[in-house]
């Protein structure tokens, strides 16, 4: 770690949310300096009294919306920011249909935003969390960066994504002095080990592992398994999960790599692993002690059979590896749920 990149501030958008937060805890751990802009809107300000508890540190917190941009302005003028992590942004696959044009507008105007007030105090390091969403149905199983995203994403979600890739890339040819880590997440699963930050949807899940986690706590009644008919070892679709830990520490070796002056590079963080939706099923029910029920529903318009990465760049060029398992993702998600579902955090 150079201590020129420490000296700066990070700003970490979205720093308040599911991965947001559990980076910020990493950023502390290591000594960076932090600011946080969330606007609140998918999480609650207590994630950041509990951030501060876990670390024993202070940072700055604004409650702000980046597509604000006078008070973004005010953020860069207070703090001599170096570098960007960039989390913030609308997540829900099926919501996106819904309502794309809200979508558009949070994910990729208010990047645009936020890219336009870095130019303007001349900071041009961004760290971006795209999604393996990009890669649509892939034709290459595991998953390289040089993967063709052509064929698109399967939802709105992921074209803003994808979109907002493109936005980066183009202003990195365009203005050289830029850098960007463009970061291709597979699954995030899994608590922060101490149980006091993990996934909180507010609604019904998007993803199996918070809903899972619900069933679990007796708050849902059953699983819906989407699909039994795909091409995979029992039917059901297949995932990269990867610990959220491990996908936190990707991120500051992305930041650690920017300083390199790389221009705009892709990763895929994930672990080259790929589990079916009942392997990870019967891995959370070992966690709890029990079996868990679920039941099979038809398949969910947009799925795909097969998102496993092929992690090896991020492993070589970012000096990152995921090391942890499918039992420390469960038996982390567990804690934390008990401790939600109880009141304790
Ligand atoms: N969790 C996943 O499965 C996954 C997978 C791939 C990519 N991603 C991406 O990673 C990033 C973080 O995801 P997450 O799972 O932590 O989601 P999250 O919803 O927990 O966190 C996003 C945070 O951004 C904040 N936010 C949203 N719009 C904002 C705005 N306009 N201004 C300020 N704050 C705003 C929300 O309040 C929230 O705290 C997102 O960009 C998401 O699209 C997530």
């Amino acid at each position: 770690m150079t201590t020129s990149s420490q000296n700066k501030f990070v700003l970490v958008t979205g720093g308040a949310g599911y991965i947001g937060s559990h980076t910020v805890v990493e950023l502390l751990n290591k000594d960076y300096n932090v600011v946080v802009v969330d606007n609140v809107s998918a999480t609650s300000q207590d994630t950041i009294h509990r951030i501060e508890k876990i670390t024993n540190k202070k940072f700055p917190f604004f409650p702000w919306d980046i597509l604000d941009g006078p008070a973004l302005r005010d953020i860069f003028n207070q703090f001599d920011i170096g570098s960007v992590i960039h989390f913030a942004a609308l997540k829900g696959v099926g919501e996106s249909g819904q309502i794309p044009l809200a979508y558009y507008h949070n994910n990729i105007t208010g990047t645009i935003n936020l890219l336009q007030v870095m130019k303007e105090f001349n900071v041009k390091n961004i760290v971006f969390s795209s999604s393996a969403t990009v890669y649509g149905e892939p034709p290459i199983i595991p998953i390289p960066e040089t993967c063709p995203t052509a064929s698109g994403p399967t939802n709105t979600y992921g074209r803003t994504k994808l979109f907002v890739e493109h936005i980066i890339r183009d202003l990195c040819t365009a203005e050289q002095d830029w850098n960007a880590a463009l970061l291709r997440y597979f699954n995030p699963a899994g608590a922060h080990p101490s149980g006091m930050l993990g996934e909180n949807p507010s609604g019904v899940p998007n993803n199996l592992m918070p809903y899972l986690a619900q069933v679990a706590v007796g708050k849902r009644e059953e699983l819906c398994i989407f699909g039994d008919d795909y091409k995979s070892k029992d039917g059901t679709a297949i995932r990269d999960y990867i610990h959220i830990v491990d996908l936190s520490i990707g991120h500051l070796a992305a930041l650690e790599k920017l300083n390199e002056n790389p221009g705009c590079i892709e990763y895929n963080l994930g672990t080259g692993q790929g589990t079916t939706v009942l392997e990870m099923v019967s891995a959370f029910s070992k966690a709890v002690g029990r079996d868990l029920p679920y039941k099979i529903c038809p398949r969910r318009a947009g799925d795909v059979t097969n998102l496993t990465a092929d992690p090896r760049k991020a492993n070589k060029e970012l000096n990152w590896k995921a090391e942890l398992t499918l039992d420390d993702m469960c038996q982390s998600l567990w804690k934390w749920q008990t401790n939600v579902a109880n009141g304790v955090v």
